[in-house]
C-alpha cells in the first residue's frame, strides 16, 4: 500500500510529481501557511511531511503517531524538535550542500550592499533627492582588505570565507564550535578567535550559526557594544539570533555603522525600528533563492522523503538525515 505524505506549502510541479510517483499526496494548492491545527488536522494518517519551516513540536508529533519521516526543504531546521522525533523512531533530514555557494553569493552581496550603502543609494535617487555630487556622498567602507568576521564557520561560513581572502584580499577571522583543519584555515589564511575579539575586530561580521537555544541572542545589546562604530553586520542565519530591538538602537545611536538583514525575529514581521532606519539593508530571507538551488532543495527534500519512507532506488537510505540513529534501529 502507497504512503501518504503531505506537501505543506506550494513546490515546483515537477517535484509534486515526483512525489505523487510514489505516494498519496495531499498537496498545498493555495499556499496559504497553515496554522498549528490546521497542519495536525491535515497531517493525520500520514507517513511523511515534506516541511518548509512548520513548527514540528511534541504535541504535532503526540497527534501524528503514525508520521516516520520529517524532510524539511531547508538546511535549518530549528522549527523541528528532532529529539522529540528520534524518541518516536522519526528520522529528519535538511538540505545541505545544494545551497551552500548560492548562499554564500548572497551573504557576501548583502555584506557588500550594506558596506557601500547601496539600498539606502537607490532609495536616495528614486526619491529625486539627487541634485549634485558632493565629496562625501553616501561614503561607506571598503570591503577589500578589510577583516571579515565570520560567525558560525560551517560550509557558508566557509564559502563566504573563500570569497573575502580569494576574492577580496580580505583579512579572515572566525569564531566557531570547534576550530576548522589547519589546512582549511591555511587556505583561507584564517585565524580562529574568541567571541569577544571576533567583535572588537571585525570591519564587516557576518553570522552564519544554526539557530538553537544557545544561539538565541548571540548578538544583543553587549554584544554590538564591542564593535568598533565603523563596522556592519549580516546575517542570514535565522532570526533570534541577533536581537533585533538591540540592533535597532545601535543603529540609531551610531554604535555600528549599518546592518544587512535577511532573516528576523518573528519573520516575516520585521522589527518596526529596522523599517525607520537608513543604514539598514533589508530583504525577505531570499539568501537561497535561485531557481536552480530552490530547484535543487526541493529535489533533495523529495529524494530524502521517497527514500526515508522505503521507495525509489535509495530505499532506507535518505540522502542528508539529520537524525542517522533512527535509520540503523529501522
Ligand atoms: C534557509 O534559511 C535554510 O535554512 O535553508
Amino acid at each position: 500500500m502507497k504512503s501518504s505524505v503531505l506537501v505543506a506549502r506550494a513546490v515546483f510541479p515537477s517535484v509534486l510529481d515526483r512525489l505523487r510517483g510514489h505516494f498519496d499526496v495531499e498537496a498545498n494548492a493555495s499556499d496559504e501557511p497553515w496554522d498549528a491545527a490546521e497542519l495536525r488536522r491535515r497531517l493525520q494518517g500520514k507517513q511523511g511531511i515534506f516541511a518548509t519551516g512548520e513548527r514540528i513540536d511534541v504535541a504535532l508529533l503526540d497527534a501524528c503517531p503514525q508520521l516516520r519521516a520529517v524532510c524539511n526543504m531547508a538546511v535549518g531546521y530549528n522549527n523541528v524538535d528532532v529529539d522529540a522525533c528520534t524518541a518516536r523512531g522519526i528520522v529528519v533530514t535538511n538540505t545541505p550542500d545544494v545551497l551552500t555557494e548560492t548562499t554564500a553569493d548572497f551573504g557576501f552581496a548583502l555584506m557588500m550592499a550594506t558596506a557601500r550603502r547601496m539600498a539606502e543609494g537607490e532609495r536616495f535617487l528614486r526619491s529625486g533627492a539627487w541634485t549634485k555630487w558632493s565629496y562625501d556622498m553616501l561614503t561607506g567602507s571598503d570591503v577589500h582588505g578589510a577583516t571579515l568576521g565570520v560567525l558560525g564557520m560551517g560550509r557558508i561560513g566557509q564559502a563566504i570565507a573563500r570569497r573575502g581572502a580569494h576574492g577580496f584580499g580580505m583579512k579572515v577571522i572566525y569564531h566557531n564550535r570547534s576550530r576548522l583543519d589547519a589546512a582549511i584555515e591555511a587556505d583561507l589564511g584564517a585565524r580562529y578567535v574568541d567571541k569577544p575579539t571576533l567583535l572588537r575586530e571585525s570591519d564587516h561580521l557576518v553570522l552564519v550559526l544554526p539557530y538553537s537555544a544557545a544561539s538565541h541572542h548571540a548578538v544583543g545589546a553587549p554584544e554590538l557594544a564591542l564593535m568598533k562604530p565603523r563596522a556592519t553586520l549580516t546575517n542570514i542565519a535565522r532570526g533570534g539570533i541577533v536581537d533585533d530591538a538591540a540592533l535597532a538602537a545601535a543603529l540609531r545611536s551610531g554604535q555600528i555603522a549599518a546592518a544587512g538583514l535577511d532573516v528576523f525575529e518573528g519573520e516575516p514581521r520585521v522589527h518596526p525600528a529596522l523599517l525607520t532606519l537608513p543604514n539598514v539593508v533589508l530583504t525577505p530571507h531570499i539568501a537561497s533563492a535561485t531557481v536552480a538551488t530552490r530547484l535543487a532543495m526541493a529535489n533533495l527534500a523529495a529524494d530524502n522523503l521517497i527514500a526515508a519512507l522505503g521507495c525509489g532506488p535509495h530505499a532506507g537510505r535518505p540522502p542528508t538525515p539529520v537524525n542517522p540513529g533512527v535509520l540503523a534501529g529501522r
